[in-house]
């Protein structure tokens, strides 16, 4: 099959904020206890987080880690996870019908964040909580008074603020299943008057309202209207999460909902300028995709009730799901002028990247390596690319080009990382890449004949990059994900 890409190192998209390729660790099965904190395996530190598990987490080069949920923050008293271990609470967690130990928490969290070279998105409990405990738990942070929460934190061994910048006001607030669930008036109007106390608490920080669960949600539009008008003033973003899955098993369409992410950014953001326009605003709201992921392969696994760090949401991924999971990235990088955050959820053991053997080993799922290859390229600015190829009709969406693509020109201008994905379930793809004063110097591709090849800890190479010899030009295979890298002539 052939297809040309045409980019212009002149046709920029925008500047990439790094914090794209950020990630998501909630309090939920093993993602915390089992994950990223086991004090009984041999390579614990001492405060029992896992060295081997900080180490991959470092290969995705994650710049931003949003905690400590998800669902579970709508339930959560920060308080619990601070302070003397010793002394904290046991308590029922509701979210996920699970025993909390509060063993790790805000003053754990911030000190594995450094270690793992990542910085913390903080969310507050909207849910069963409100402003008061919001501006509390900010104080307790990032706090220079001296003053009760302030004081605390210093108390508990923590001198300087922990520096907390990036704050989400509350979880999904538009989905029944939340803990406090509200109405777009109600949850905008709370968000308003968190955001107010919280921003006159500290002035430097970067507040995210909750937008729609996913864009089938019965309210989507209505409630980012709602909500926009209601806090347009105290918030910079707004929220978008999506999941999706190949329960139909019909790859063809699973690898086409990298256009319905597409469309999701686009109204979310064309709605955001339409409460700019009506309010006269002088400010632009941006987004952040702050959950995104394939998820499916776990729907309907039983757990026994009320457990310590019980095996939820372990989805294994398959090579399809890396090809749908690059091609998602490349759909973010070409909104990068409106999609300023983007937190792949999650990031150890929970619909992740990294999996572990608690007390054994960690190991790479098949997702880790098209978001590291784009995370660890795709810094600098974004070039908009011209794809020309055919395309094919989905189940649920007509007319799908083969192939899409992404280009960055990094900071210093010496190279262009190209991310292409080739949808063909059949053919390979020679593209002409027009990149005038560039060559190719590289090629990767996530790919295979098993579209449903698996990671595991016994066989944790099953999927990983292969270089590909481009002497003769470029072949991307049928259903895979290549990154290429160009440097300047
Ligand atoms: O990431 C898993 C869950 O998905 C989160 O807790 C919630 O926000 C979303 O529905």
């Amino acid at each position: 099959m052939k297809a040309a890409i045409n980019i212009r190192t002149d046709d920029l998209i925008s500047k990439v904020d790094d914090r794209l390729f950020g990630s998501f660790i909630e309090h939920l099965g093993r993602a915390v206890y089992g994950g990223i904190y086991d004090p009984g395996h041999p390579d614990a530190d001492g405060e029992g987080f896992r060295q081997d598990v900080i180490d991959l987490v470092k290969a995705l080069n994650v710049p931003v880690v949003r905690y400590p949920g998800g669902n579970f923050v709508s339930g959560y008293k920060w308080e619990d996870g601070t302070g003397d271990k010793s002394k904290r609470p046991r308590r029922m967690e509701l979210a996920w019908n699970s025993i909390e130990t509060n063993q790790v928490g805000i003053d754990e969290f911030q000190s594995w964040a450094k270690k793992a070279g990542t910085a913390v998105m903080m969310a507050v409990n909207l849910g069963t909580r409100g402003p008061a405990e919001a501006r509390d738990l900010l104080e307790y942070c990032n706090g220079t008074t001296d003053t009760y929460h302030a004081n605390l934190r210093r108390q508990n061994g923590f001198e300087q603020p922990f520096g907390i910048r990036l704050w989400c006001l509350g979880n999904e607030m538009d989905g029944p299943w939340q803990m406090g669930h509200k109405t777009a008036y109600e949850y905008g109007r709370t968000a308003c008057e968190t955001g107010k106390l919280m921003k006159w608490t500290d002035p430097s920080v970067e507040l995210v309202a909750c937008g729609s669960s996913f864009i089938g949600m019965p309210t989507f539009g209505e409630w980012e209207r709602t909500v926009l008008r209601e806090c347009y003033d105290q918030i910079d973003y707004i929220s978008l999460h999506s999941y999706y899955g190949n329960q139909n098993n019909d790859t063809p369409d699973f690898f086409s909902r990298a256009l319905e992410m597409d469309t999701f950014i686009k109204t979310v953001a064309g709605i955001c300028d339409e409460i700019k326009a009506e309010k006269h605003h002088p400010k632009t709201v941006n987004l952040s995709f702050d959950e995104w992921n394939v998820w499916f392969h776990s729907h309907g696994t039983q757990v026994e009730p009320w457990s310590v760090a019980p095996p939820i949401l372990e989805d294994v991924y398959t090579l399809e799901d890396a090809v749908l999971v690059g091609s998602l990235l490349i759909t973010l990088l070409n909104n990068c002028d409106r999609v300023k955050i983007a937190c792949l959820a999650q990031l150890v053991n929970v619909i992740a990247p990294i999996m572990t053997e608690t007390g054994g080993r960690a190991w790479a799922q098949t997702i880790f390596w098209p978001f590291l290859l784009t995370s660890n390229n795709g810094r600098g600015t974004a070039l908009k690319t011209e794809n020309v190829c055919g395309t094919y009709d989905a189940a649920s969406r007509k007319a799908v080009p083969f192939v899409d693509s992404a280009a960055v020109l990094s900071e210093d201008g010496e190279t262009v990382s190209l991310f292409v994905v080739n949808r063909s379930m059949d053919e390979a793809c020679t593209p002409d890449v027009t990149l005038d004063g560039y060559r190719p110097v590289e090629q990767l591709s996530v790919e295979g004949d098993d579209l449903k090849a698996v990671n595991t800890a016994d066989a944790p190479d099953t999927v990983v990059p292969v270089v590909r010899d481009i002497t003769d030009g470029i072949v991307m295979p049928p259903h895979s994900w290549s990154f290429i890298r160009f440097a300047k002539v």
